[in-house]
């Protein structure tokens, strides 16, 4: 045990003296066991660099890059994918300065089926992840926000009576306590969730007593 404590001494004076105590001054540079990143060759913003053949510190994209959530071809083009500020129906929810639309942009192709599925199944998505918190998975205004009491009061979306082009407008700027989402939702996310809106409204109506409505409603509540 002696032996112990006497080895235990030296060690303890031999890690002082060689590194010193914590936060003393050195000369000579520091001994660094793990560099922990101290020095780095990095390019500093807008400055050129030797690094590349070209001097630029800057580099473009690489040709072909996709920003994220698009793909490649129509997608990227597409002005659905985008997140316009033109005049017209499709971007402002309006037919004129004071009017709020009823229905959807043509662009959309809701005359196509497998369209207005597209258009629904993104909508549920977009309301999971951007409304359910405060308006409830159900639209009924009693989300996670609500139970823990940040915002005392928030809109039953089922019982909304505003037409689409105001709902879409809403979403894009906001509203009282809600803040606008037109710089996260494209064109085409925007236009999804006023649909899926408008779904639950049509499902809150719907006649639970009715046969056919009941086997749809039991067989999706089973999922
Ligand atoms: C931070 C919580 C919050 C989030 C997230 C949120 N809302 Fe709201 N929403 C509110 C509140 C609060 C109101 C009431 C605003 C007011 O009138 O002062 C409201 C009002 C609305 C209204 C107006 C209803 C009416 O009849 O006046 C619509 C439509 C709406 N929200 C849709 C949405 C949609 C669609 C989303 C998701 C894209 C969303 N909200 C996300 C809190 C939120």
């Amino acid at each position: 045990m002696r032996y112990f404590f006497l080895i235990y001494a030296l060690a303890i004076v031999f890690v002082i003296s060689t590194f010193g105590f914590r936060g003393d001054k050195f000369k000579k540079p520091p001994i660094r066991i793990f560099p922990d990143m101290d020095e780095m060759d990095f390019v500093k913003g807008q400055k050129p660099s030797e690094f590349f053949k070209d001097g630029m510190g800057a580099r473009k994209p690489v040709a072909g890059t996709v920003p994220m959530g698009h793909t490649v071809e129509a997608d990227v083009h597409s002005e659905l994918r985008g997140y316009g500020n033109k005049e017209t129906y499709l971007h402002t929810g309006r037919f004129n300065e004071t009017n709020f639309g009823k229905g959807f942009p043509t662009e959309l192709e809701l005359d196509k089926p497998e369209n207005v599925t597209a258009l629904l199944t993104r909508g549920h998505e977009v309301f999971g992840f951007k409304c359910a918190i405060c308006h409830g998975d159900s639209g009924n205004g009693e989300g996670t926000v609500k139970a823990n009491g940040f915002v005392p009061v928030i809109s039953n979306l089922r019982t909304s009576t505003l037409v689409e082009g105001n709902i879409y407008e809403v979403v894009v700027n906001g509203r009282g306590n809600m803040g606008q989402m037109g710089s996260d939702l494209t064109l085409y996310d925007r236009w999804a969730v006023v649909a899926y809106v408008k779904a639950l409204q049509a499902s809150a109506k719907a006649d639970y007593n009715n046969p056919k409505i009941k086997e749809i409603f039991d067989a999706g509540s089973k999922k």
